[in-house]
């Protein structure tokens, strides 16, 4: 499916676009569906996930935890106003939906797969495809949260690295939005931190261990290296684990909604310590 050239760039840059990945029909069944899980997800239940209490504290990693093999909304930091009220409508107020539906919800299992999807997989290098995560990302319109600079081998750690992102556009993504920003060849450098579970000896839970002081871009700096991945809605952006990616918040009056799914490769040793584990839930690849 990928022509050499695309796949030289994947090679050299860390990621690739392919525009009009997705059709249109496709990506507004997707939406709808999220839309569907956001109205008849209940708020009340978890109010309390976002006090500053213990306990609280204790039950989100609990919701966070069993989000790997079940399907969750998560409010955007901004969402609620000083007496926890939401400030706008539940559906401009979650930030993501996580971390299943691909296996679990019938809408979104059929975008998650396919042959254009596993072609796709084996032309970037990987052969015993699994898919542990997916995320339904709404970067609300004036509320959308910074998403800071990563490399997501950080959460997927698999000996050698093996993460590879997909990332589908459901709205035009723009600057003014909150696109998707690369360092293009930043693949070639360290992993920075490492996002891990906590023993329970330890205190449990998970914490996030430096790695690598390397800097990260600043897209905001002058001379830059940074660019923004500015595509419409269908396209797919692939990328790999290591690359460095970043988004703006959002404060334009426009949403934009993205899905993302995380592959590794089988052959890869799949670390303990990743959070996302799973237990009664097979992985599958894209077929
Ligand atoms: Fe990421």
């Amino acid at each position: 499916m990928l022509t050499p050239a695309q796949q030289d760039q994947y090679q050299t840059q860390g990621f690739i676009v392919l525009p009009g990945f997705k059709r249109a029909d496709e990506v507004a069944a997707l939406r709808a569906r999220a839309l569907a899980i956001v109205d008849a997800f209940d708020a009340g239940r978890h109010h309390s996930v976002f006090s500053t209490q213990d306990q609280a504290r204790r039950s989100s990693d609990e919701v966070f935890m069993a989000s790997a093999e079940g399907i969750e909304c998560f409010f955007e930091e901004e969402a609620f106003d000083a007496q926890g009220r939401l400030r706008q409508h539940q559906r401009l107020s979650i930030n993501k939906i996580g971390h299943a539906m691909h296996d679990l919800d019938p809408v979104f299992e059929a975008f998650s797969h396919g042959p254009a999807l596993a072609e796709l997989a084996t032309d970037l290098g990987l052969q015993q495809v699994q898919l542990w995560q997916s995320m339904y990302i709404f970067k609300q319109p004036a509320i959308g949260g910074e998403v800071k600079w990563h490399q997501d081998a950080s959460f997927l750690d698999t000996t050698p690295t093996s993460v590879t992102g997909f990332w589908f556009a459901l709205e035009d993504a723009t600057r003014d939005n909150g696109c998707l920003w690369v360092q293009p060849g930043g693949h070639r450098s360290p992993l920075r931190e490492r996002f891990e579970r906590v023993p329970e000896a330890q205190g449990g839970g998970t914490r996030m261990l430096a790695l690598d002081t390397t800097p990260w871009p600043d897209a905001r700096a002058p001379g830059t290296d940074a660019v923004p991945v500015e595509v419409a809605a269908g396209a797919l952006v692939a990328f790999h684990g290591l690359l460095p990616h970043w988004s703006a918040p959002n404060r334009s009056a426009q949403s934009r909604h993205a899905y993302t799914l995380h592959a590794t490769d089988g052959r890869a040793h799949y670390a303990a310590h990743n959070w996302l584990q799973r237990g009664r839930l097979p992985l599958r690849g894209f077929d």
